[in-house]
């Protein structure tokens, strides 16, 4: 029988999932400006509300002169794909790839598109490739945060400025929770659903002016679906990033992000939501340096992230099940089991919509979990 008393104090909010993650403290689902429900997306107001979720980001996230942001189809994954799609095969492609999406992005780029002049950096469950072998003649592929191995690249300096090729970065689980070097960037990307604990349906592509250079310029030789095109004889279709949507988006989901955004703000912009991720790791670090039985998936402090927090425990992948189960069903924390492909642990986010609060909230019962399941 375990030793240790039942904690008592639970969580306010359980929901520690990595996507779609946690809404943001105080959200009020009725609080949402929903004047746009009903009307049509190219109304006065509703290319407004678009146009608002465009500007705002590149404000809020105080993006170089020149960037476009779009709201796209399909999440996280059109706007890479829709990026993947329409720049690449101008020059060789470099992937760099340490956990499950990553190396979804180099089965496109080999399986789908069949591109030849392609060089892949993969690293396993915890690790990162080796960021000095990548060729910036070539065009660079990666994720900045593997959000099913808990690794992120520790900063920007490894991208050159004078660069030739493009940098297509996967941001996903980073962009609000991370310092992101946006002039090192040329094409990134981010669903809604995860920092800010938004909906899931439509992604984020922000773009460079080289990129658009791109787009421009290059024509590739495979067909692009209505969804994927960004220009028109040549030239960009600039309304994409005005809040002229390729296709209908859900305005539903707009008026939500919308309020993320007055969220941030309201709490002190981007540096306060990275200050409040940075904040939870903290508290799961102090916990990890004095318990025995749990280590981080990334060893290196440097590369740890701040919004998938990826765990290990001395257990067995069933224990490590019953441990994530015992604790869904005392409603403590819901959610936290390691990504499908990922080795055995806990995933634990911390993003800003987390409360750290909550995470000190959840250790005792961690603790608890363990021992009751493991002894
Ligand atoms: C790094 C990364 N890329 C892509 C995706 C896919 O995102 P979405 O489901 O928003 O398309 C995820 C989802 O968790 C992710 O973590």
């Amino acid at each position: 029988m375990n030793s240790l008393s039942k904690p008592v104090q639970k969580p306010k909010n359980p929901n520690f999932s990595s996507g779609p993650c946690s809404k943001r403290p105080g959200y009020d689902i009725s609080k949402l400006k929903i004047d746009t429900l009903g009307r049509s997306h190219r109304s006065a107001i509703g290319k407004a509300a678009l146009a608002k979720v465009c500007d705002d980001t590149a404000a809020i996230l105080g993006l170089p002169e020149g960037y476009r942001v779009g709201v796209v189809p399909a999440s996280d994954t059109g706007a890479v794909e829709m990026a993947l799609w329409s720049l690449l095969g101008e020059r060789g492609v470099d992937v760099l790839a340490w956990e499950s999406f990553g190396k979804g992005w180099i089965t496109d780029i080999l399986g789908q598109l069949k591109l030849n002049n392609v060089g892949t950096f993969e690293a396993d469950y915890g690790q990162l490739p080796n960021l000095s072998k990548a060729n910036f003649e070539n065009d660079i592929v990666f994720t900045w945060n593997g959000t099913t191995s808990g690794v992120k690249v520790p900063n920007g300096d490894w991208i050159p400025d004078n660069r030739a090729g493009l940098t297509i970065c996967d941001a996903t689980s980073a962009v609000f929770a991370m310092e992101l070097p946006w002039e090192k960037l040329d094409v990134i990307t981010f669903s809604w659903q995860k920092v800010l604990g938004g909906e899931g349906a439509h992604g984020m592509l922000i773009l460079s002016p080289r990129a658009v250079d791109r787009l421009e310029s290059y024509v590739p030789t495979w067909p692009l679906p209505k969804i994927f095109r960004m220009t028109k004889n040549g030239k960009l279709i600039e309304g994409i990033f005005k809040g002229a949507t390729i296709n209908t988006p859900s305005m539903l989901c707009v008026a939500d992000y919308l309020d993320a955004l007055d969220w941030v703000r309201a709490i002190g912009g981007v540096s306060a939501s990275i200050k409040k991720s940075q904040n939870n790791l903290s508290v799961i670090e102090q916990f990890v340096s004095v318990t025995d039985w749990i280590e981080f998936l990334p060893a290196s402090a440097e590369i740890r992230s701040n919004t998938s927090i990826c765990l290990t425990l001395k257990a067995t992948p069933e224990q490590v099940k019953e441990i994530v189960n015992l604790l869904a069903e005392e409603k403590v924390a819901f959610d936290i089991g390691a990504y499908r492909d990922a080795p055995a642990g806990l995933r634990i986010w911390g993003g800003a919509t987390v409360e750290s609060t909550d995470i000190e909230a959840l250790l005792p019962w961690l603790e608890w979990a363990y021992h009751n399941i493991v002894k």
